[in-house]
């Protein structure tokens, strides 16, 4: 071990050491799986961050919820740490309690379509319905409707943007953990690559990817980032329907 950590630090600022293993209270926090909140009250809301002045940094986590969503959130809220969830409608709507908890843990939830079909290629009242269905499912178990969108794959154009009437977020850190699957990659990437006003793609479908959170978050935190959600990230810019945004 002790080479390998020695010829990292020489080589790269970011080492994989700090990618590797979660603290002890971590391991704790991952054992916790119920998808209604922990016997605790929901956190206070946090001060508002004004993000013109703080190093802000938006986690987005696309296509959940899922089986590991509820030790994401476990996670998350272990370190007061806010992230933006793309919920796919068809896996919403059968996780009322888990979308009320994310609200409730001060996250946002935006709209990643219901079935992650390719935007572009669909009907106008195709895309509607893709749209609209996850609105109401949001909207159903929470009483609010996501304000932006995230198209399936980023594939959009001017008439999804026209037809679906959010802007929407795209993104500038895009970790691949769907294809290659490991946690400590996932770490890697977005601690050598984050900047801030950077928008960050992950997956909470994804186990490897919610394995390298604690060390993600943890890394960022110690770096100086404030994570905030999408539309915190905005907060002093008027997003408009329809429009394409990556972060600052
Ligand atoms: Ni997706």
């Amino acid at each position: 071990m002790g080479t390998k950590v020695v010829r990292c630090a020489a080589i790269v600022t970011v080492c994989a050491v700090a990618c590797r293993s979660a603290p002890a209270a971590d391991r704790a926090a991952n054992r916790m799986t119920a998808a209604t909140p922990a016997a605790s009250p929901s956190p206070a809301a946090p001060s508002p961050v004004d993000c013109r002045t703080a190093k802000c940094l938006a986690l987005t986590f696309d296509d959940g919820p899922g089986p590991d969503t509820p030790r994401l959130l476990d996670l998350l809220r272990w370190r007061s740490a806010r992230a933006t969830f793309f919920v796919l409608g068809r896996n919403a709507a059968a996780e009322p309690a888990l979308l009320r908890r994310m609200v409730a843990e001060h996250h946002e939830i935006a709209n990643h379509g219901y079935s992650h079909a390719n935007l572009v290629r669909l009907s106008n009242a195709e895309i509607r319905r893709e749209i609209e269905l996850t609105q109401e499912i949001v909207f159903r178990a929470t009483g609010q409707r996501p304000r932006v969108m995230r198209p399936p794959y980023g594939a959009t154009n001017a008439r999804v943007g026209r037809v679906a009437r959010l802007p929407q977020i795209m993104w500038r850190i895009d970790t691949r953990d769907w294809l290659h699957r490991k946690a400590d990659s996932v770490c890697r990437t977005v601690l050598k690559l984050a900047r801030r006003g950077a928008v960050v793609l992950v997956h909470d479908t994804e186990p490897a990817t919610v394995d390298a959170m604690p060390a993600t978050v943890d890394g960022l935190l110690r770096r100086g980032y404030t994570l905030v959600t999408v539309s915190e990230l905005y907060r002093s810019k008027r997003l408009l329907p329809g429009r394409a945004y990556a972060g600052n």
